[in-house]
């Protein structure tokens, strides 16, 4: 985290509280390290993530290519290039946004056919549905590879089984339709990068089968799951770099086309979480804080994305063992019953780091509270 604990209590004295303070530097420097490690690799940044416009923008300008999973989205992406001329808003789409979500409504597809984008798919329904609604877009097999050890699991809900993968792209061409690229996704934070290893073979195995039946694909789409560094323990991009760069070039010709949706890695750490105690209580032996953000709102990572966030606070005081709730009336809006801070009082700032991924996009309503504030800094 670059933002000092100066700015944030000067933002959130400026904007108030619940606050969350996105640092458009750290998007980009994570940008930056991603091609730096893996520069044969052209990066979708995946909107699930964080969908801001102000992110999408930065990443615009940086070149970034896009990974969408629904038509909303689609149009986030879309507002950047509304201006350019027809033909180059078609190569844009063409080149650099693929739709990643396997399942698509019929009224999706009939919008999106006419900006001939990427799809995937991963059954024979869908692939009838893309042919029926969206005839003129390129399909994406997705497979389902191994997701052990990942923090958040995708392949039961996900994927071909790879022995169908074949037959899938078959298939596919049999109705006319052109399968540009076969794609994966190991998991969300995936610190196992055994996953991306069989995950690649898998897929050369399929390539290789594929092109003995007369069809070519040229695009291998790696999918998302790097990891964020939200504790020291976790190994380094370079690290699965050293892994996967030689086992790429091994695998593939030199001539294919790689590209990955990485959506926690690029965010996660340019986002801080500032909020003010609204309460203190004293149970089963501990102080309970309970503050005015919460599990409904910027912390829904804790029940969606089985994140764990630390709080912090600006105050100095030698640390207790204390709970911290969020603001709702309901007892799930737990967000720690083991965090260590200081003696605090109500008014108190606190703040929690590295909450920029799958935090505010999933934030409620719940309770008639609204999502925190974002604020946008170095933008
Ligand atoms: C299809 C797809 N691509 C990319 C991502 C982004 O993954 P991550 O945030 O792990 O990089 C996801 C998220 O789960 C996804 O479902």
């Amino acid at each position: 985290m670059q933002t000092t604990r100066n700015d944030l209590q000067a933002l959130a004295k400026e904007h108030g509280t619940p606050l969350v303070v996105i640092d458009h530097d750290e998007i980009r420097r994570n940008y930056a390290q991603f091609k730096k490690h893996l520069p044969k690799v052209q990066v979708y940044y995946a909107l699930k993530a964080n969908p801001a416009p102000e992110i999408i923008r930065t990443l615009y300008r940086e070149g970034a290519s896009f990974d969408v999973a629904s038509l909303p989205e689609f149009m986030l992406v879309y507002d950047n290039i509304r201006h350019l001329p027809p033909k180059e808003q078609q190569d844009f789409i063409w080149d650099k946004i693929i739709y990643a979500n396997p399942t698509k409504p019929k009224e999706t597809l009939q919008a999106l056919n006419q900006y001939k984008p990427l799809v995937t798919y991963d059954n024979l329904a869908e692939l009838k549905k893309i042919k029926q609604f969206a005839p003129q877009a390129g399909v994406v097999l997705r497979l389902r590879v191994p997701n052990t050890g990942s923090v958040v699991e995708l392949s039961s809900k996900f994927g071909c089984d790879p022995g169908e993968a074949v037959d899938l792209i078959v298939e596919a061409f049999d109705m006319g339709l052109v399968v540009e690229g076969l794609s994966f996704h190991v998991g969300s934070q995936c610190t196992n990068f055994e996953n991306f290893v069989q995950a690649l073979n898998l897929s050369a195995a399929i390539m290789h089968e594929g092109k003995v039946r007369g069809h070519e694909i040229k695009i291998l789409d790696i999918g998302g799951g790097f990891p964020a560094a939200y504790d020291p323990h976790v190994k380094p991009l370079a690290a699965l770099a050293r892994k996967i760069n030689p086992e790429i070039n091994r695998l593939f010709a030199p001539d294919i086309q790689i590209l990955a949706e990485p959506g926690r890695y690029i965010v996660a750490t340019a986002a801080t979480a500032v909020s003010r105690i609204i309460g203190k209580a004293w149970r089963e032996g501990k102080t309970c804080y309970y503050i005015d953000d919460g599990v409904y709102h910027t912390f829904s990572g804790i029940i969606f994305d089985h994140c764990q966030y630390h709080l912090k606070a600006f105050k100095e005081g030698s640390p207790e063992i204390c709970a911290v709730f969020g603001q709702t009336c309901d007892a799930l809006d737990t967000i720690s019953l083991a965090e260590e801070l200081p003696d605090l009082e109500i008014e108190d700032l606190v703040y929690s780091e590295n909450i920029g991924a799958y935090s505010n996009a999933s934030a409620t309503w719940f309770n008639g509270f609204p999502p925190a504030k974002v604020i946008h800094i170095n933008q």
